[in-house]
């Protein structure tokens, strides 16, 4: 029956079996039999096939709502510095549009509207959607209460302006609930978005890591559509290379994940470590987890334990848990011998605790191992380009290019 559920998932809402692995759908699957009360698995399959309810309880039962607010702050930085651009373009002609989806239980969608209204927007100069398919999670966007999970590290300014203290937790004032459309949605469903607008801004962050490369490029192919010719899109870290793939190009500022259609030079600039004006130092973020690529392979260990390996790295980053993160890729390195994977993700926790120098370094050592690891190139573009170093910055962004010039080559790598 798994296979079959697995076919049904990917079909229902694009999930790769494999990106969260067997064990989590086996554990939705047996959640929702206890709670239908079935023992025998033809039982459930039937009883799954012929229900939408139970279709929608198993997706809510296998998703990953992982979130918080302000993760990766200097995208926040970027979107402020962007946003600020445009509407000095649009002058007043029509309110800025942000598209948040998934948007989980809401964390993102008001942490765009804090940054906004943070840098003086007025409440009506922009508008922000926000989709999830959960309803359980648009659900709890909509409540707006959040306990300590969503807030992570120290600086939590942003949590005296706009949040009230409550028994249990936080509650988001409603200034900055009201800004934001909630709706569910799917993103597999192709009338989801129809009839909407361009966006200026799409977020669209941590859920095509969960979809095979095919996928990936139908939805990319959609949202791109829906992306404004001047709009930026802003993705996760460990989808940042599939922007790259599709000719987009990195705005050039660490750590923002955030990509365009031209590279337009101001946006070169690089954004500041703390997200301005308002005095936030949100926690350094952590990537989100891979889908690892075939060319983990490393050279004296079997491709399943290298690969598992690199997996267990990367949940380890994505729970924030960066030194673990870290120990597990000198462990991997000392088992397996020099990867331009390991030294890729060195460089990325290092880069996300602000070690620019360490980061660099690490980026390099990947690049040695493997000239055309894209995810390497993308990043040290990025910090050659924060330090001012714009040529060599456009040099990597080519290589990048050059390295994926479309997704399937790179699929069949
Ligand atoms: C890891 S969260 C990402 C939240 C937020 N974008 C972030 O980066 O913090 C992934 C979310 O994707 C949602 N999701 C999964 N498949 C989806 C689909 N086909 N359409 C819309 N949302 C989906 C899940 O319900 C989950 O809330």
């Amino acid at each position: 029956m798994i296979a079959q559920v697995e076919r049904l998932l990917k079909q229902l809402i694009g999930l790769e079996a494999e990106s969260v692995g067997r064990l989590v759908i086996e554990r939705a699957i047996r959640q929702r039999m206890q709670a239908q009360s079935v023992s025998v698995d033809a039982d459930y399959w039937l009883h799954l096939e012929r229900s939408k309810t139970e279709q929608q309880a198993l997706v809510e039962a296998v998703v990953v709502p992982e979130t918080w607010f302000f993760r990766y702050p200097e995208s926040f930085v970027a979107l402020v510095d962007l946003a600020l651009k445009r509407k000095a373009a649009l002058a007043g002609s029509r309110p800025l549009r942000v598209l948040s989806l998934p948007c989980s239980s809401g964390e993102e969608p008001y942490s765009i509207v804090m940054a906004l209204l943070d840098a003086g927007f007025a409440p009506a100069a922009f508008q922000v959607e926000a989709l999830d398919v959960s309803a359980k999670v648009v659900e709890l966007a909509r409540l707006g209460h959040y306990g300590r999970n969503s807030f992570r590290g120290q600086g939590l300014a942003f949590r005296e302006r706009y949040f009230d203290a409550t028994d249990n937790g936080f509650q988001l004032q409603s200034r900055v609930r009201e800004r934001v459309k909630l709706r569910c949605g799917n993103l597999m469903d192709s009338h989801v978005l129809g009839g909407e607008a361009p966006f200026d801004f799409i977020f669209c962050r941590n859920l095509l890591i969960y979809f095979d490369r095919p996928t990936q490029h139908a939805v990319l192919d959609g949202l791109q559509r829906l992306l404004h010719a001047d709009g930026t899109f802003f993705v996760g870290p460990a989808e940042a290379s599939l922007l790259t793939q599709r000719g987009m190009h990195a705005l050039g500022a660490p750590l923002t994940f955030a990509f365009r259609r031209e590279l337009a030079a101001p946006a070169l600039k690089a954004a500041p470590r703390v997200i301005a004006p308002a005095p936030i130092r949100p926690p350094r973020p952590a990537p989100a987890p891979r889908v690892l690529p075939a060319r983990f392979a490393a050279p004296a260990a079997p491709l399943d334990e290298a690969a598992s390996a690199l997996g267990r790295i990367a949940q380890l980053a994505d729970a924030g848990r960066s030194a673990e993160a870290l120990q597990g890729c000198e462990r991997y390195l000392l088992a397996h011998g020099p990867s331009a994977e390991a030294f890729y993700w060195m460089g990325l926790l290092n880069d996300m605790a602000g070690l620019d120098d360490v980061a660099q370094g690490y980026y390099r050592k990947a690049l040695y191992l493997e000239p055309e690891h894209v995810e390497s190139l993308v990043h040290l573009a990025a910090l050659l380009g924060a330090r001012g170093d714009h040529d060599g910055a456009k040099r990597l962004q080519q290589r990048a290019n050059r390295a994926s010039p479309s997704g399937v080559k790179r699929d069949e790598r």
